[in-house]
């Protein structure tokens, strides 16, 4: 008998078309860099197997999280079920001259999307560069940046419904946009976007209202900007302000900035006049957790591993080998804080896993 050959590190198996590991590590797939693990992780490629990997016994019978690149994400504990990646990628572009209609597959980076866009000259996308993950999570919190959100361009969302078994394409309407919220961060676990339809337009009016964007423009000296100014103005704003996760661990804003009743904005407002605040359409107020935060006296801020970034005190951030329960810990003091203080409450912006 023949001795067989065997890769004791190698745990990850090829099904064609999507990859399966055991007791995988997610330390690399989550830009908190917390040492959580998954009892399944499976790596989608090919977007034709969803469905063999969902019917796969181990997937089937278990629970399931969609993971992009973990730029959103808290997990305070080990998950136990499979963690599905969106690995898929492609883009379709049917072209009319003046508008562009783009469908991408789920596992595309955003930012080079959006690079790509601007490249081939269309206009939109340039306000929302560099922000870290995948396009197939874009919808799920209607990312936003510097006076613009992705729902203005999303036409419709393919999806995977688990409820139906069945692929849907959710028009824009359905998906229910909202301040960093959807109808997908409503139903959580239900759908798995595995496309997204953008329409694009050749040129706009552009966004250039957002504190620190025109005077960038101005330090670069340009006075007639085009989309990609635009977007270099915002590199440089966000590389100044948020702290890079390859340098250390943070998911961009730990919090939303909290939507509150007028009466309450115009009595904090009067208290603390140097507190940004943005009315809104409805009548209520978009009030800075940033600004709260700070004068709370959490900026910059440690408790062993866990911290609150010295530069932005909307950023949860990990100094090396915090667990998700310390960070979680920390920011739950944050908000207890900020409640006490100003009576206002604070939502996590990213999906925390395993306080369930
Ligand atoms: P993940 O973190 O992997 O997942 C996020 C959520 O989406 C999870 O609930 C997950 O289950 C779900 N999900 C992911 N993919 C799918 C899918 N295919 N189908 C169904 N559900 C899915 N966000 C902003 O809005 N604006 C910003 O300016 C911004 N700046 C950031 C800066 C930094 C430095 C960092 C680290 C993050 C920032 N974020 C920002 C947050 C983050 O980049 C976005 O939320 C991004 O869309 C997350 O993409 P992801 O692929 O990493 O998703
Ligand atoms: N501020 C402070 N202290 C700080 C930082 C900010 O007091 O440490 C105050 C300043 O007054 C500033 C105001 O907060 O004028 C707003 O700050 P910033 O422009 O940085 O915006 P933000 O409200 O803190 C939001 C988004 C970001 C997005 C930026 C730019 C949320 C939760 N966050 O942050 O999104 O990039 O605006 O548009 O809406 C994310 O979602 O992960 C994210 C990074």
């Amino acid at each position: 008998m023949s001795p067989e050959r065997v890769n004791l590190s190698a745990a990850r198996v090829d099904m064609g078309g999507y990859t399966l590991t055991e007791h995988a590590s997610l330390a690399r797939r989550n830009t908190l860099r917390v040492a959580a693990r998954a009892s399944l992780l499976a790596e989608i490629h090919d977007a034709g197997k969803l469905q063999a990997l969902l019917d796969y016994p181990a997937v089937r019978q278990g629970k399931l999280l969609v993971l992009g690149e973990g730029s959103n994400v808290l997990f305070t504990d080990d998950f136990d079920g499979t963690v599905l990646v969106m690995a898929t990628r492609g883009v379709q572009v049917e072209s009319d001259g003046d508008t562009a209609r783009i469908a991408v597959a789920a596992g595309e980076r955003w930012d080079d999307f959006v690079r790509w866009t601007l490249g081939q000259g269309y206009a939109g996308l340039e306000n929302l560069i560099l922000i870290p993950g995948t396009v197939g999570a874009a919808p799920i919190q209607n990312i936003g940046a510097y006076g613009c959100e992705v729902a203005e361009f999303v036409e419709s969302v393919e999806a995977w419904d688990i409820n139906e078994q069945r692929v849907v394409m959710l028009d824009h309407g359905t998906c229910a946009f909202a301040y960093r919220d959807s109808l997908f961060k409503q139903q959580p676990g239900r759908y798995i976007v595995t496309a997204v339809r953008f329409r694009l337009p050749r040129s706009r009016a552009l966004r250039t209202g957002y504190a620190g964007i025109h005077e960038q423009l101005v330090r670069m000296g340009v006075d007639k900007p085009a989309p990609f100014h635009v977007a270099e103005a915002v590199v440089h704003l966000r590389t100044r302000k948020l702290p890079d996760p390859a340098v250390i661990g943070n998911a961009g804003s730990f919090f939303k900035n909290p939507l509150v009743n007028a009466a309450l904005a115009d009595r904090l407002t009067g208290e603390y006049p140097e507190l940004t605040a943005w009315p809104q359409p409805d009548g209520r107020c978009k009030l800075s957790a940033a600004w709260m935060i700070e004068r709370a006296g959490f900026k910059g801020m440690r408790e062993g591993d866990a911290g609150i970034s010295n530069r932005h005190a909307l950023v949860l951030v990990n100094h090396g080998n915090a667990t998700g329960t310390e960070l979680w810990a920390l920011a739950q003091r944050v908000m207890s804080a900020v409640q006490g203080q100003f009576g206002v409450t604070l939502e996590p912006e990213p999906m925390v896993i395993g306080t369930d």
